[in-house]
Formats: structure tokens, sequence, C-alpha cells
């Protein structure tokens, strides 16, 4: 069949407003919008301005209500603790109005804002959704962050409420939340007045008298009395979340999501792009805390009434490389997405595949890879094990969908290795160089997006347009810098080859450089410090870092880089995953004092590198080389 993609895009193009007034009709609507997009609003426009809805409604309500209540709707299925639950779209609605009824209850009102730290267990999901319901904006916090990265979130959403648990589970270890949290509260300066804590059986957590509320208790209370304050209109306008994500300092930033334009394109999406029809079963095998978690376990599966996974385990391990085909066999899944890092893995376990073979796989139709960059590698190992077409699709936590991917709805296009394929309607993709000219094709430059960006994408930084102008915008005037650099073909198919900025990617986590050199700043003999990313085989990129020490210092190296490696996991978190740092005597810098982080790169990816012209001493490149062979890194 031919792909119907070009003639969409164009129609999209040539009516942006009749392609998305259209799309907006598959949404149940309190008031349906009278105009589209409003240029004149927000900081580069806004999505639907007069439309009044409620996404819970419309994840929840209206298939609970409308036909599909005895439909799975969401399936826990958590091989870490070797439990599944199946909650149909009429348990789910009371699971969520309970929980939304208590969140009343605890004086939560419309754009109150409720952070949500939480493990992969089903209340994250009802969490997410009970704060819809009312109206309320959630921030979920991933749970392998450490308190103070918790902690700056809390000061920068300043919520009135957090709901946690007692714990997460990783393979062999139990991660107690509790601890976590409040060393946050003490940390920051917002204090938030409730929190509401599931307790679970794997460690009890401590009640601060007053403060903290248990979950259990009260949702059960609610449920069993049948309690439902109901969904609350919001303006389509109205935020519907905050993620927060790695930016170029330690201070993340605060994407906000819109409730209107993101239901619009996330339910578009479904159908267009992964070829899905309601009823089925849909699976990203990711986290809460991340964006791919928010739209494509939660929120676009749910929109249209499909039943979806929340998967508690890992790609290998709990217990074995098999996992993934068993949940698929076992839950029917049609469609699987994840990070390459999560195939590399199982790759790396199980090269020949052999516990494919022992799982009904026929249900499978066909995989989604994200969250980096796709190595041809996988792709190919991935085809030839699970005899499905691999999709490689680029997007952002800004964007909360693909800015380009092959739409398998619309009818799938020829695969280039290594390409995530061509823009989506909604997305005119450019590449510029950096005085801001478009380059030929083929010609590596800085990725753009025209202005507007479609439904789904930030409108803008929670409460900061200053920031949001200056990190996206400012740049390349009329455009959004997606901050990843790479080229278009004459075929328009995009290759995303790197970040502009210091953002590296560890197993799909996005992480920021700038973030880890703060925390080794602050260790008490470090003079200066270069974290960069370098490339491993299974995450793709991990961090190293590289300090000098102040005059003077004469502890034993070892100890030293063993503090740093201990001082970030405790304040980012074990998902930083770093693990290398070493102490060397000079940093390479240019002549006017800027350090060559890409040169070390290159250094220790054994790559071939130009000595740069405006280097200040070419020796320490030398040194960097040697430190890096001492830690069995570089060639
Ligand atoms: N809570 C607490 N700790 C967590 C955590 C969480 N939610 N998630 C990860 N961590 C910890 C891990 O336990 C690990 O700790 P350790 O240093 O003590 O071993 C550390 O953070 C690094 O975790 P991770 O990067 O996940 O590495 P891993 O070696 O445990 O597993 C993979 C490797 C490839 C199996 C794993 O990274 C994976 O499943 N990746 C898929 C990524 C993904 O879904 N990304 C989302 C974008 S689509
Ligand atoms: P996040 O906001 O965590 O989703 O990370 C977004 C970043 O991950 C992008 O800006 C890219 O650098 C990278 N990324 C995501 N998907 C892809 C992909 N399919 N190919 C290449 N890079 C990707």
């Amino acid at each position: 069949m031919a792909s119907r993609y070009h003639e969409v895009y164009e129609g999209w193009k040539q009516d942006p407003d009749k392609f998305w007034s259209e799309a907006a009709e598959a949404i149940d609507w309190v008031t349906p919008p009278s105009k589209v997009f409003d240029a004149n609003a927000g900081v580069y426009g806004r999505w639907f301005p007069d439309g009044v809805c409620n996404t819970c409604y419309n994840a929840v309500d209206r298939h609970a209500d409308g036909g599909r209540g005895d439909q799975p709707a969401l399936i826990y299925d958590s091989p870490i603790t070797g439990t599944a639950r199946t909650y149909t779209y009429k348990d789910l609605k009371a699971e969520v109005a309970a929980l939304a009824a208590v969140l009343a209850d605890l004086g939560i009102e419309k754009g109150d804002r409720v952070i949500v730290y939480m493990p992969m267990i089903a209340e994250a999901a009802f969490a997410m959704l009970a704060c819809a319901r009312i109206g309320a904006i959630h921030s979920v916090v991933f749970g392998g962050f450490a308190a103070k990265e918790l902690a700056t979130r809390i000061d920068d959403a300043k919520p009135k409420a957090v709901i946690s648990a007692s714990c997460g589970i990783e393979p062999g270890r139990v991660v107690a939340y509790k601890p976590l949290l409040d060393g946050a509260i003490d940390h920051a300066e917002h204090k938030p007045e409730a929190c509401l804590i599931l307790q679970r059986e794997q460690a009890e957590a401590d009640m601060i008298a007053g403060r903290d509320h248990d979950y259990a208790a009260l949702v059960g209370a609610a449920r069993s009395a049948g309690r439902d304050p109901g969904c609350t209109p919001v303006a389509a306008t109205d935020p519907l979340y905050i993620l927060y994500t790695s930016g170029t300092t330690g201070v993340p930033k605060g994407v906000v999501r819109d409730n209107g334009g993101h239901m619009v394109a996330l339910k578009w999406s479904m159908n267009a792009i992964y070829g899905i029809d309601p009823g089925e079963t849909y699976w990203a095998a990711s986290d809460v805390g991340w964006v791919v978690g928010h739209s494509y376990i939660v929120y676009a599966p749910l929109l249209h009434g499909c039943a979806t996974i929340l998967f508690e385990g890992k790609p290998v391990g709990t217990p074995d490389a098999g996992v993934f085909w068993r949940v698929i066999a076992d839950h029917k899944v049609a469609a699987l997405f994840t990070a390459p890092t999560a195939f590399r893995a199982i790759k790396k376990e199980d090269p020949d595949g052999t516990f494919i073979g022992k799982y009904d796989l026929s249900t499978l139709r066909t995989l989604f890879l994200a969250g980096e960059r796709a190595d041809p590698d996988t792709i190919h190992w991935a085809e030839e094990m699970l005899k499905v077409p691999v999709i490689d699709h680029w997007w952002q936590t800004e964007t909360a969908w693909a800015i380009a991917g092959n739409p398998i709805g619309l009818g799938q296009l020829p695969v280039k290795y290594g390409s995530p394929t061509v823009a989506m309607p909604g997305y005119d993709v450019q590449v510029l160089d950096d005085a801001g000219h478009p380059v030929d094709a083929g010609t590596l430059g800085n990725i753009v997006v025209k202005l507007p960006l479609p439904p789904a994408c930030l409108p803008t930084l929670w409460q900061n347009d200053e920031r949001f102008a200056e990190s996206y915008l400012d740049e390349f005037p009329g455009y959004y810098k997606t901050a990843d650099a790479g080229y278009m073909d004459e075929d328009g198919y995009l290759f995303i080859m790197a970040r502009t900025d210091d953002i590296i990617n560890v197993a799909g986590h996005r992480l920021s450089t700038g973030g880890m050199e703060e925390v080794l700043a602050g260790h008490p003999d470090v003079a200066e410090c270069a974290v960069i990313g370098i490339a491993d085989k299974l995450k793709g990129q991990s961090p190293a870092g590289f300090v000098v020490l102040k005059a003077g210092v004469d502890r034993p190296e070892a100890d030293i880089e063993k503090e740093l490696v201990g001082l970030v996991r405790e304040k980012i978190g074990p998902v930083a995953a770093f693990k290398i740092a070493m102490v060397v005597a000079r940093l390479p810098k240019t002549r006017s004092g800027k350090i060559l982080r890409g040169t070390m790169r290159q250094i220790a990816d054994g790559e071939d590198y130009k000595m740069p012209a405006t280097i200040d001493d070419p020796a320490i490149l030398d040194e960097i080389g040697a430190a890096l062979k001492g830690h069995g890194i570089g060639g």
C-alpha cells in the first residue's frame, strides 16, 4: 500500500487550521473551541484558545461510561515483585475518582500543583489522572532522582501536596523513597502541606503526624463510599502538567503541557503514527517519570481507548532477557515502544534470541524506538529476531510526541537505517547553519522547527517565559531550536547526530553534564572540572568527570575519585550512572579559557581529532589521553 504520508503532510501545510480542527473532533469537549490557533496569545501563540475540556474525562470516563467499561484499561505487570493486576476502565474510573476525592479533601483545587514521586506502580497513573480530574497540575519526578533534585523541583513547582510511595524496587535492592522525600522537603524552601504515602510491603515508611497521610486508608474509604468529585472543566490552554527536564545548568527546565492541544495531538498520533486501533493493547516500556511514560504509558493509549501496560521491571534480569516477550504474549501487545538501550541489553544477554521462540508474539505488529539514536545494528537485530517493522522516531520532552517518524497508520515509508524518517504533520523541520541560514540537503546543521510548534508542544516553561524564549526561541528568530544537530537528505529524511548543548543521553535518560559539573565543583578539594559523555556500548553514552585539584591537596587521588562518584549519586541520583571520575593536572582549554570538551570526548572515544587551532597548550591533550588510558578508556 502506498503511504498517504505525503498527501497528509501537504494537507497540513496548506491548511493547518483545517488539519487540527478535524483532529480536534476526536476529543469530547465541554465547550468545543471556536478557534484553532491564536497567534497573539502566549509566547508564540496558543492552541484551541477558547476550548473547555477535561483530560481525565477523555482518558477515563468517556470509555468507562461509553461501552468500554469492562475492557482492560491499565495492566500493571510487575516481574520485580511477582505481581500483576488488570484494571478495566470501570475499575480505573473508581480508583481515579476516589483519589481525586481524597486530593480535594486535602484542599487541592484547580491550578494547584501536586508532585508525584512514585515507582512504576498503577497508583502513579492514578495520581496523574486524579490531578487531571480536578484540574490540578501534576509534576512527576522520576524515582531514580535523589533528594536534592526533588527539592529543586519542589521549589520551582511549589506543590500543595506530594503523592509518593514508601519505596521503589531495583534489582537486588529496595529504594526507600520516604527518607528521600523527607530530605527533599527539609532541603526545600517551599513546604508542601500534605503528603499522601502509599505503603508498600517491601519497606514501611515512617509517617510524620499532621503532614503525612496513608494512601490506602484514605483512598480505600473514598472508594467504598463511591465518592467522585467529577471532572472539573478547564481551559484547553490550562496546564495539565509540568515535567522537569535537564537544561544546561543544574536547574532543570519545567516543561509545561496544556490540556486541549495535548489531547488532540496524542489522540491523532495513536492511529496515524502507531497504527493502533481502540481496544488494542499498547505497551511503552519506559517510566512514568519520563515524557515517554507521560505520553505513551498514560495519556495517549487511554485517550484512544486502548489497554496500556505499566511494567515494573527491567528488560533483563527480571527474571531474564525473555521478559519483554512474556509480557507481549500474556497481554497480546500490538505495539511495543522502548529505548534502543533496552534492546542492546537484551541482545547482550541473549544474542541468538533463544527466549523469543518460547513465546507467542503473533499479536505484535510493530516495534517503536526512541529516546536516543537507534543504531543500525540494534535495528537490524530487532528486525531479524521479531520479524516486524522496527521504527525509529525522534522527539523530546518539550514536544510530547514525535517530531519525525515513520507513520505506520498512514502507510509505512521506506526505512533508511540511522534516520528516524520524516517530519510529522505539524512540524516544519529545517536545518540551519549557525548564522541562521538554511543549509543544503546532506549538510550538517542545527535542526529547528518553524514556529508555531504543533499542539501538545510546550507553550512555555513553568512561570518562566523569559527562560523559554532564551533557551529555545532567541537564537534562531521564528524557529524553535531543538538543540539537536543533524542533516536532512534530498528525500526529506532526517538524521539526528548529536546535541548542540551539554546534554548527554545515558540509557535513554537525558542528563545535564553541566549539572554534574556543579556537583563536582562543590567538592572541597576540586578547583575546576569538566564532565563529558563518552561512548558506551550498552547505554549509548556514559558520563566521565575530570577534575583538577586545589593547590596543596595531597590526599590519595583514588579516595577523592571515589568521593566524587558518591557525591553525584547522592546529589543527582543513581540514574546519572556516574561511575568514572579522574584527577588530572590540567584541563585542555582555548586561549580564551574555554574547556575543550569536544576534543576530550573524541580522545575518549578513540576518534581522530583535529588539534584545535586556538588550543592553549597541546601537551594537555596527551595528559588527558594518558589519564583515560589509566582508567581503561580510549584508544
Ligand atoms: N529508582 C531508583 N533507582 C533507579 C531507578 C529508579 N526508578 N531507575 C534506575 N535506577 C538506578 C539503577 O538501579 C542503577 O543503579 P546502580 O548504579 O546501583 O546499579 C542506576 O540507576 C542506573 O540505572 P540504569 O541506567 O537503568 O542502568 P541499569 O544498568 O540498571 O540498566 C538497562 C540498564 C539498559 C537495562 C536500563 O537502563 C533500561 O532498562 N533502559 C531503558 C531506558 C528507558 O526506558 N528509557 C526511557 C526513555 S524511552
Ligand atoms: P528527552 O527529552 O529525554 O526525550 O530527550 C530528547 C533528546 O533525546 C533529543 O533531543 C535527542 O537528542 C535524543 N533523542 C530522542 N530520540 C531520538 C532518536 N530517535 N534519535 C536520535 N536522538 C534521539
